[in-house]
């Protein structure tokens, strides 16, 4: 039984894991409202929030599962990529129940948890192209196994999400504005204005989505759009982020033979974009794994999942120091490996 803690943005989350992976309680307490006011996260406020929910939270989490904290056998907590204060208060948060309930500790990337949260409902299949669309992160991976992931591109810039979010504030639809985009685009045409993102000469393996807010932001100094004209703008600025995510898609799996593609982070819960990929895993005769909306944005599910599947590889292991070492050594050095291939 793994308990599953991420605090590495705005969200809570604890969520309880059985032996078989199976999902016993998924807690998740937003922090949005608190936010919302200031337009963006104010990090401060993020973390002395965890700080308030966390020991209530940890009780919810067991109370749901119907377990007591004797039969947990291990903890898994988000330990980067993050709010620097965020991260800190879950980390510490589960490194003191760990030492107090004498379990294993593990420290997992947050970005292993969302690479692998798909397989909370579908089963794995390897090798696998793994694309993971956030606020924080539009990155490809090539998976060979749980254990074996290359990242092979990447923004320049911004991420997917922080696009749709620096947009919808520039037309004054609120924050997070992923979602807010995606409603105002229904019934929208895309072709009545056209906004793109542009090429990256670095190499094909780049995207760059911050063109984007530069491109919104001319055209309302040109002319502002009218109430009537949102739908409009909406569907023409998510159109061009999932067109970027798709050619960059469709150029990775004819470069290498995939079984399947993986959508992971909080933009997979945009159902144009879910629609637009799962059509070309269609046409390419590829199995389209897309994580089930519950499991898109933060959770602390997909964290416990990705300690259970690789307990080899996560970072920390509180009560055996001289193990963690050896094993931050062979990350390390499986990571430059990835990089020069
Ligand atoms: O994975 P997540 O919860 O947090 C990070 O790790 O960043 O992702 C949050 C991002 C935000 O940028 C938000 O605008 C975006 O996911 N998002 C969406 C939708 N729902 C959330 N983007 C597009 N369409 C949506 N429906
Ligand atoms: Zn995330």
């Amino acid at each position: 039984m793994i308990l599953g803690i991420d605090t590495s943005c705005d969200d809570t989350s604890l969520a309880l894991l059985d032996t078989n992976g199976k999902v016993l309680a998924n807690v998740i307490s937003s922090q949005t409202a608190a936010h919302a006011p200031h337009g963006g996260i104010v990090p401060e406020l993020a973390s002395r929030s965890h700080m308030d929910v966390l020991p209530r939270l940890y009780t919810e989490t067991l109370r749901q599962a119907n377990i007591s904290e004797a039969d947990l056998s291990g903890i898994a907590v988000t330990h980067t990529p993050g709010l620097i204060g965020c991260l800190l208060v879950g980390v510490c948060f589960a490194k003191a129940l760990a030492y107090r309930l004498k379990i294993p500790l593990f420290a997992v990337n947050h970005l292993d948890g969302h690479l692998f949260s798909p397989f909370l409902t579908h089963s794995p299949a390897f090798p696998f192209l793994g694309l993971v669309v956030s606020g924080g992160h539009t990155a490809f991976y090539q998976v060979k196994a749980f254990d074996d992931i290359c990242l092979v591109g990447q923004t320049v810039d911004d991420a997917a999400g922080e696009a749709f979010d620096k947009t919808a504030k520039q037309l004054g639809l609120g924050y997070p504005g992923g979602a807010a985009i995606e409603k105002m685009a229904i019934g929208g045409n895309p072709q009545q204005l056209t906004f793109r993102t542009v090429r990256v000469k670095m190499g094909k393996q780049y995207l760059s989505f911050s063109g984007l807010k530069t491109a919104v932001a001319q055209a309302i100094l040109k002319q502002p759009p009218a109430v009537g004209d949102l739908p409009h703008w909406c569907a023409s600025i998510q159109d061009a982020i999932i067109k970027q995510l798709a050619d960059k898609m469709a150029w990775f799996l004819s470069e290498f033979s995939y079984k399947a593609f993986a959508l992971s982070g909080g933009v997979a819960m945009n159902t144009a974009l879910r629609e637009h990929l799962g059509s070309v895993c269609l046409e390419q005769g590829i199995d389209f794994l897309a994580a089930d909306k519950k499991y898109c944005t933060d959770n602390a599910a997909m964290i416990a999942y990705a300690a259970f599947k690789r307990p080899n590889l996560a970072d920390i292991f509180l009560l055996n120091p001289q193990a963690t070492q050896k094993i931050q050594a062979r990350q390390l050095a499986k990571d430059m490996n990835c990089g020069e291939s």
